[in-house]
């Protein structure tokens, strides 16, 4: 599927067919994708875990109000990331990259982060939607469908997944086949809304 297929088509899936899974092969060639997904500095804050323990997924549904998708999706992802990531061992964001642009990177990046708590927090809820759009589009493109959630309790779906201090969750996407389509789009705003040309 072409990405502006992708785009049009991608939908937040509501009820998913639990018979559907996804194969290893695709699972891991969207996760692939997604660890192309841009950063700022590079830094890569997120951490996926998995969710394949049937138990472990009820637990989260309970955290989540109930909503179904979370046990009848093939997949659950809580996107989490590391607020902290910007001090982990910077030098591994360009390891690729000559010595002289590491000498660089390394004091900007510092002094970019250091001390603004809000700032890294931000950076990592950004690195984060970049994955997410990323995921979906490449579920898409393989075929499944998806849905981005954040309606669930972040305190107790912390402490299922053992979230280590200076991580959060920026959200859960399940990812499967629908059941049923979904219902139209609610309302678009206008491109005119929403587009300025130099400022508000
Ligand atoms: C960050 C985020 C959180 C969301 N949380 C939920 C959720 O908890 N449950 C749900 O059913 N849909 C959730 N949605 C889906 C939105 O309601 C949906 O994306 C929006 O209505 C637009 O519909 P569309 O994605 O089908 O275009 C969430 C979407 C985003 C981006």
């Amino acid at each position: 599927m072409d990405l502006f297929s992708a785009i049009e088509a991608r939908r937040a899936t509501k009820h998913f067919s639990s018979d559907d899974r996804v194969s290893e092969a695709d699972f891991e060639r969207i996760m692939r994708a997604v660890l192309l997904s841009p950063t700022s500095y590079n830094i890569q804050h997120w951490r996926f875990v998995r969710v394949t323990d049937p138990q472990q997924r009820l637990r989260i549904q309970e955290a989540a109000w109930g909503q179904s998708q979370i046990t009848e999706a093939a997949e659950l992802i809580i996107l989490c990331a590391d607020t902290q990531a910007w001090r982990d061992n910077p030098q591994r964001y360009w390891a690729n990259t000559r010595a002289e642009v590491q000498a660089v990177m390394l004091p900007m990046l510092e002094a970019f982060y250091e001390g603004k708590e809000q700032l890294q927090r931000d950076e990592a809820l950004r690195s984060c939607g970049m994955a997410a759009q990323t995921l979906m589009l490449a579920a898409k493109a393989l075929g499944y469908d998806s849905c981005p959630m954040i309606g669930f309790d972040s305190e107790q779906v912390a402490d299922i997944i053992n979230l280590p201090p200076g991580h959060l969750i920026s959200m859960v996407i399940t990812v499967g086949k629908a059941s049923k389509p979904a219902n139209p789009r609610a309302g678009q705003l206008s491109l005119n809304e929403v587009l300025l040309e130099n400022r508000f």
